[in-house]
């Protein structure tokens, strides 16, 4: 089974001795309830470093409520047991201390990246994530580090605030993994009734329908609508944002001028989903 480390001192130990082998590390930030997308990420960073640590801390920082961090999944026993049979060499679940000691104050903000899409509905919630992912960058002091596009804002702001704080670690992102019939992975989809699992693969649909309509020439606008309408239409409750932005810096977008992604949001039996496809310029 895959060894756990769950204090500072002891990650520090054993990456200096994995650096006097002039071993690379790589890094998999992860919250744990690991499923097939975050053994994707393992799995991308055991082909490209000599050691790869896997890092499981629920981060209250990032939550907007208490409730939602309650309702977290916690599965630490199955998340070791999945990552041994992978050969990732150390999952490090740290205590809240050792990533949060007494007197902690310090905040890490990406301003302009963390502005509209998920941050317009989920204040603070990306300085949790941008100090967090400073932190376990800095006490992993990995050389390459593995993050979803699935949380393709997320994936900009690590990338940027590696860049920001002259972190030397390799920001990679890996493609979304779905299921069979288009849902990206999630923790959360465990939480969707049989009914609302059914109906959950619209929005990659929909947005894949979308990319297909305006790498084809079709108006962004007109486009986007038709595509919240079937969205809505296949059950889903609410859409917070649906949404084309530039690829490289989020920016708004009226036409697939460049490298585009196509973000969304939305609200399906009381779970929040994202997703987002790539859109090449026309
Ligand atoms: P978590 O939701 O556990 O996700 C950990 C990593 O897995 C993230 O980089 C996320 O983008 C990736 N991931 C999730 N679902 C995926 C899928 N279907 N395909 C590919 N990658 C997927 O994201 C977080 O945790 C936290 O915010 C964290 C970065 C660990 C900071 O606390």
């Amino acid at each position: 089974t895959t060894p756990i480390i769950r204090h500072l001192a002891d990650l520090r130990a054993t990456t200096a001795r994995w650096r006097r082998e002039g071993a690379r590390i790589a890094v998999v930030p992860t919250m744990g309830a690991l499923h097939e997308g975050h053994l994707t990420l393992a799995r991308a960073a055991l082909a490209r470093a000599d050691r790869v640590i896997v890092t499981l801390f629920v981060n209250p920082k990032q939550f907007n409520s208490a409730e939602d961090l309650a309702a977290y999944p916690r599965t630490e026993e199955q998340d070791a047991a999945k990552l041994a049979p992978l050969g990732v060499d150390l999952l490090y679940a740290p205590e809240a201390d050792q990533i949060y000691p007494e007197g902690f104050t310090t905040l890490v903000r990406v301003n302009g990246l963390d502005q509209g899409l998920c941050g317009a509905f989920r204040p603070g919630h990306f300085d949790g994530v941008a100090t967090v992912v400073t932190k376990l960058l800095n006490q992993t002091s990995a050389d390459l580090a593995f993050f979803g596009e699935k949380d393709f804002q997320q994936l900009a702001i690590v990338t940027r605030l590696a860049r920001d704080l002259d972190i030397p670690c390799e920001i990679i992102g890996v493609p979304t993994v779905r299921e069979a019939d288009g849902l990206a992975l999630s923790s959360r989809n465990v939480r969707l009734s049989a009914a609302d699992r059914a109906a959950a693969p619209a929005l990659a649909a929909a947005l894949t329908w979308a990319r297909d309509a305006i790498e084809a020439g079709a108006p962004v606008g007109p486009t986007l609508d038709e595509a919240r309408r079937a969205i809505l239409a296949a059950g889903y409750a609410e859409i917070e944002y649906l949404e084309l932005r530039r690829a490289r810096d989020l920016a708004t977008l009226t036409e697939p001028s460049a490298p585009a992604q196509l973000l969304a949001a939305a609200w399906l039996g009381g779970v929040r989903l994202i997703d987002n496809v790539a859109v090449a310029p026309v």
